[in-house]
């Protein structure tokens, strides 16, 4: 795939809530901040022409995570198509952006919803609850949001709230100044998996793991995830088709048992093979230019590898990945301690070469993600 998408399909243009009163409905992806474009360059994939000659925003109204398109047409078959989606966690049909009232915000999201409701979606008999997500300094949280927001909407549609038995979900987001309401298509977390049985803390968010897979942008040869935990990267590149080798690995022995019930559960233990090895051991068990791809997520140094000579460890790490990996081949990782990685690449033999990086939020760190050629 191409780094910067969504390439041609879809034109780029501001204030696309404008558009959306009355018209065509839109697709509102939330993901992690920094992944908005792989995003919809996931939906063009998936969409293809249902949403070619579309226009698309990334980061509406400011809501960094947020990825809207509005396709040129309305197509019913949309909807669950977009909620195979991998690279992100929601599927929202978006409604309207507004300003909050700077004198009395809560008062304003209540009145708004009152006014405006959700035209088109809430039936009368059902029920619905409210969900928000709130980014900045303001003199309330989430919950007072879905207190008033549930209310207006109560007062406009007269149907009744219920947390846990709904029959739509309503997303009243705030971020800073400016209120997004949208109708949530996806009930859990598109990226949830539901084969997570061991769940170790430092583990990667899957649609971040589908998102490296994505820059390294190969569907066939031999990928490595040296650091594999609970195996995430490599059940994920189990879905970039039948023609990719992979090969996982850990030194951890409670990580390769754990891993293990995670590739069974995702019924892909047949496209795995998986062993326990410290990095220091991959040169004597793999052979030399023996992978096309490596794609994998180090310890950060927060949860795992407190304590660690992190510029030993990338070194290491990096010489290792230039030894395994054929001439032409990728190296794609995340790496929190980003200043030690850059100068370990400066002061390096120049066999990897940098061709994307770039920085990501993830609940609350912000680790970068490389992309190197090996030379
Ligand atoms: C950030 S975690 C990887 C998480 C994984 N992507 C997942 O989703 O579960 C880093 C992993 O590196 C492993 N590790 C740390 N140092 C290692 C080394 N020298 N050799 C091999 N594995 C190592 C740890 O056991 C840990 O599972």
């Amino acid at each position: 795939m191409t780094i910067s998408p969504p390439g041609e399909a879809l034109k780029r243009q501001a204030h696309l809530f404008d558009r959306l009163v009355g018209g065509t409905p839109g697709l509102l992806f939330t993901t992690d901040p920094g992944l908005e474009d792989l995003a919809a360059a996931e939906a063009v994939d998936r969409l293809g022409q249902r949403i070619h000659g579309g226009l698309y925003e990334r980061r509406p109204h400011g809501f960094h995570g947020h990825a809207l398109i509005l396709p040129p047409r309305h197509d019913p078959s949309i909807r669950a198509i977009a909620r195979q989606m991998r690279s992100v966690h929601h599927v929202v049909e978006p409604r309207y952006a507004f300003q909050l009232s700077a004198d009395d915000p809560l008062g304003g999201i209540r009145s708004t919803l009152a006014e405006r409701g959700v035209e088109g979606d809430l039936h009368t008999q059902g029920s619905f609850r409210v969900t928000s997500n709130r980014h900045g300094e303001h003199p309330f949280c989430s919950t007072d949001v879905q207190r008033v927001a549930g209310a207006g909407l109560v007062e406009r549609h007269g149907m009744k709230v219920d947390l846990t038995n709904f029959d739509t979900e309503i997303r009243v987001d705030v971020r800073h100044g400016q209120c997004l309401v949208g109708l949530q298509l996806t009930r859990e977390r598109l990226s949830k998996r539901p084969w997570r049985l061991y769940h170790p803390r430092a583990s990667l968010r899957a649609n971040v793991a589908y998102a490296l897979l994505r820059f390294a942008g190969i569907s066939e040869g031999r990928l490595l995830d040296p650091f594999c935990g609970s195996a995430t990267i490599p059940i994920e590149a189990t879905s970039f088709g039948p023609d990719l080798q992979i090969v996982a690995s850990d030194y951890s022995e409670e990580a390769i048992e754990g891993a293990r019930k995670n590739i069974a559960a995702a019924n892909v233990a047949d496209r795995i093979s998986i062993d326990q090895h410290d990095l220091s051991d991959l040169r004597s068990n793999h052979q030399e230019g023996s992978f096309d791809l490596i794609v994998t997520n180090p310890p950060y140094g927060i949860r795992v590898g407190q304590g660690m000579n992190f510029f030993a460890f990338y070194a290491a790490f990096l010489r290792t990945a230039a030894y395994l990996l054929r001439p032409g081949g990728c190296l794609v990782f995340l790496a929190w301690k980003r200043g030690i990685v850059d100068k370990v690449l400066q002061q390096g033999d120049g066999l990897l070469q940098r061709r994307h990086s770039r920085i990501i939020e993830m609940g609350g760190i912000y680790p970068r993600i490389y992309v190197l050629d090996r030379l």
